[in-house]
């Protein structure tokens, strides 16, 4: 079911009004700053256009998974991040049950931003009350908070029942395109590339893009469980000997869907780079462990990429905070470019292959802000947040 957006909303609507909205800024921070501004950066389009429009604007997001008040966590820590991004002061607004009356004196176009909604126990206990005191803040809803749309909280979910118009705003809209449509009428060759560390986090994600694709590559440690399942020896690497069975029957279900690496990086530890080698993925020896795909499988991912036209990504395909073994990773991300540059739809899903083209963001389609949410989304479960706005 399609939903209202907030480009559907007349701008007369928006004018003098209080647009509260739902933005994920939980954002990561080194010594009280934020350390990518990503997420802050992705939620300027609907921030800028609702003061473009004279709207009062009015944020609330969590940061961090406190337990209570925490001043480690409180979003005053971004406020200044946001008036740089944003060009004008933000009003910050410590406690949102006493933050009505300022929220009506902002002028049209002032910005506020109201303290960390898991302060609140109710936040998390999707909680009426909570709710209901959120919504006393705006007189529209807008949530554009894609990443924490997974999560059926009272700044998410419950308002969103409260407060009307409930509508989709331009970061969310976007994310669900091509999370959504782009995926679900691709244009052929698809292929999704997933790595990371665990099939357990991704079995969902792999059953519900089979049917859909044309090929599945698969990379990260993950693909050690794969090859412990063929009867490899695999050594030292991170494998999860408890899912044997399950890849042996993804392997079974997909045939010839399902590409493996040909060959791996490998080295005694992570400290021990130098003695790093390439071996092919039956000849991993005992002592040594699997950090990255070799460049016979850089090449041959690469190839099979640049052919595609729609190409989704997920999960690193080494360990690619730490050099040099982020060369497989940093491999599919130049093919997904190349591929972009002949005209293919290039969609990377949120989290660790975010971070991998943090500052490249540009050169593809599109990049997902969302984690857990993007993976929810494309197994086909519905998004609390997304369920509960209007529908068009
Ligand atoms: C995320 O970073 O994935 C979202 O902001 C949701 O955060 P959470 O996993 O703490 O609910």
């Amino acid at each position: 079911m399609r939903k209202r957006r907030l480009r559907d909303l007349p701008p007369e609507a928006l004018d003098g009004r209080r647009a509260l909205v739902r933005v994920d800024f939980n954002e990561p921070l080194k010594d009280g700053r934020v350390a990518d501004e990503t997420r802050l950066k992705a939620a300027l389009p609907t921030i800028e256009y609702l003061r473009d429009k004279g709207a009062r604007v009015v944020l609330l997001s969590h940061l961090g998974r406190p337990k209570g008040p925490d001043p480690k966590l409180s979003l005053q820590l971004i406020t200044r991040d946001l008036e740089r991004l944003l060009g004008t002061p933000v009003e910050f607004i410590p406690d949102p049950h006493t933050g009505a009356a300022a929220t009506r004196r902002l002028p049209r176009g002032g910005v506020a931003l109201i303290e960390n909604t898991r302060f609140w126990p109710g936040e998390e206990a999707n909680d009426p009350t909570l709710a209901a005191t959120f919504a006393a803040l705006g007189d529209l809803y807008v949530n554009d908070a894609f990443g924490s749309a997974h999560r059926a909280h009272a700044s998410t979910e419950a308002v969103a029942h409260l407060l009307k118009p409930a509508v989709a705003g331009f970061l969310m809209e976007r994310e669900l395109r091509y999370l959504g449509d782009a995926l679900d009428q691709p244009r052929r060759p698809f292929l999704a590339v997933l790595g990371g560390a665990k099939i357990s986090g991704k079995i969902d994600v792999i059953e519900a893009l089979l049917p859909r694709v044309d090929q599945i590559l698969i990379g990260g440690a993950m693909a050690s469980t794969f090859f412990l399942a063929i009867g490899f020896g695999v050594g030292g690497s991170l494998v999860e000997r408890d899912k044997e069975d399950l890849a042996k029957a993804i392997l079974a279900k997909a045939g010839a869907k399902l590409i493996l690496p040909r060959g791996a990086v490998v080295a005694p530890s992570l400290e021990r780079a130098a003695e790093r080698r390439e071996v092919p993925s039956d000849r991993v020896p005992a002592g040594f462990a699997i950090f990255d795909i070799d460049e016979t499988t850089r090449l041959d991912y690469r190839a099979r990429i640049v052919g595609a036209r729609t190409i989704f990504w997920n999960g690193p395909m080494g360990v690619f905070e730490t050099p040099p073994f982020d060369a497989g990773t940093r491999s599919v991300a130049d093919a997904m470019v190349e591929a972009g540059k002949r005209g293919a739809v290039t969609v990377v899903g949120g989290g660790d292959s975010a971070a991998a083209v943090a500052g490249l963001e540009d050169a593809f389609t599109h990049v997902s802000t969302g984690g857990g949410a993007s993976l929810e989304f494309l197994e086909g479960k519905p998004l609390p947040g997304v369920a509960a706005l209007e529908d068009a």
